[in-house]
């Protein structure tokens, strides 16, 4: 793979399928004005199609939906009717795993939300910070299904925290199990999401198909690149998921059992002096600090915190002795913009960097 510093000459066409939802507003949003990328093709559903975008998207963001998209026509999503050489999927994991495949068919590069690909061995389940090699999978992808194009995805948002967080402990001290407890944002299923008369002053202690997806994708994420495929992390992960009536942020109780003893100054430095490997630093949506590591007692808190490095930096607190496993924590993540929107355009400059988009 070549991995010269070349950046884009021009800026590159992209399109964002699924524009309308909560995650395709993220991408509107942190699009607008993106040094590499612009935005010139939305596709939605049936009953968007053939609108301009401003008819007919319930826009739910606090800043003004951006000039530059608000006149855009609704197209299709299949068939496959626009052709740019990147497209950031914010499909329904149902619609994305049918269309998704027509776009990289076609030549395009699809930077994906959905889970649809997540577990196929031969797509990079991708973390700039963390395993950026893992896009060596890329090849065979192609060759194998013979696409021009192919299909990277970024995490589930819950794994997304959790997987930044425990990168330096498990480069540095092996992991041997852990215990993680969700409490995730509505924003987190989508718009409309949960009925409002569900979620207020309650918790629901149920996500579909969420648990197994927390105790799967980080082990791969973690994993390593060898002969053309990853081989898994070798631990074993409990997870609880639960709704709550936070609107943005997901936050995790962590409880972990390492391999190798640290103390627990050994931890926090692990964690403080983390720097995403060279490659994925000093790009245009590279978080200053990869985890920021907070003493205070009380946080983080998704109110006060969420927005920390506008949103891309993983937020870790009460890191203290845990009694049965070795250490426990707390991890904030925003999961509309690292953990979903945030992290795609970040996949998609390090391909880029790593000169595996067209343009
Ligand atoms: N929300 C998060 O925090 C988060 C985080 C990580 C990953 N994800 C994943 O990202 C994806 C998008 O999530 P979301 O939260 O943005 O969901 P959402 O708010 O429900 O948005 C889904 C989008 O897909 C469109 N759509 C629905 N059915 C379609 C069809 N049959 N054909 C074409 N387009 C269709 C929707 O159009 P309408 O507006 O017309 O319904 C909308 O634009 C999902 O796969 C989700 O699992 C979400």
């Amino acid at each position: 793979m070549k991995t010269h510093n070349a950046l884009p000459s021009k800026r590159i066409p992209v399109a964002v399928l699924g524009a309308t939802g909560a995650v395709g507003q993220r991408f509107i949003q942190l699009l607008d004005n993106h040094p590499w990328f612009e935005v010139v093709a939305l596709t939605g559903s049936d009953r968007a199609i053939g609108q301009k975008y401003y008819e007919t998207c319930h826009w739910i963001l606090p800043t003004p939906m951006p000039e530059r998209v608000r006149n855009l026509i609704v197209t299709p999503t299949m068939p496959v009717e626009i052709n740019t050489p990147l497209a950031f999927s914010a499909l329904p994991t149902n619609v994305a795993r049918e269309a998704e495949p027509l776009y990289a068919q076609s030549g395009t590069v699809v930077c994906s939300n959905a889970s649809a690909y997540r577990q196929e061995p031969d797509v990079p389940l991708m973390l700039p910070e963390v395993n950026p090699d893992h896009t060596k999978l890329v090849s065979k992808q192609q060759k194998d299904r013979n696409w021009p194009g192919f299909i990277v995805t970024n995490p589930n948002c819950t794994n997304t925290g959790i997987t930044i967080a425990l990168k330096p402990l498990y480069d540095q001290f092996g992991i041997k199990r852990m215990f993680i407890v969700s409490m995730q944002a509505v924003s987190g299923a989508g718009y409309p999401g949960v009925p409002s008369i569900d979620m207020l002053g309650n918790v629901v202690p149920f996500i579909q198909d969420e648990e197994a997806k927390m105790e799967w994708e980080t082990r791969k994420m973690l994993g390593a690149y060898q002969d053309e495929q990853i081989a898994l992390a070798e631990f074993n992960i409990s997870a609880h998921a639960n709704r709550v009536p936070v609107p943005e942020g997901h936050m995790v109780c962590l409880s972990v059992e390492l391999q190798r003893e640290g103390s627990i100054d050994d931890i926090a430095q692990a964690m403080t002096s983390y720097s995403a490997p060279v490659i994925s630093r000093d790009l245009p949506s590279s978080p200053e600090m990869v985890i920021q590591l907070r003493s205070e007692p009380d946080r983080p808190q998704p109110k006060m915190d969420v927005m920390t490095g506008n949103g891309m930096t993983t937020v870790v607190g009460r890191l203290r002795k845990d009694p049965v496993f070795d250490y426990k924590m707390v991890i904030l993540s925003h999961n509309t913009i690292r953990g979903a929107a945030g992290g795609s355009i970040y996949n998609a400059e390090l391909l880029v960097k790593q000169n595996l988009l067209p343009q």
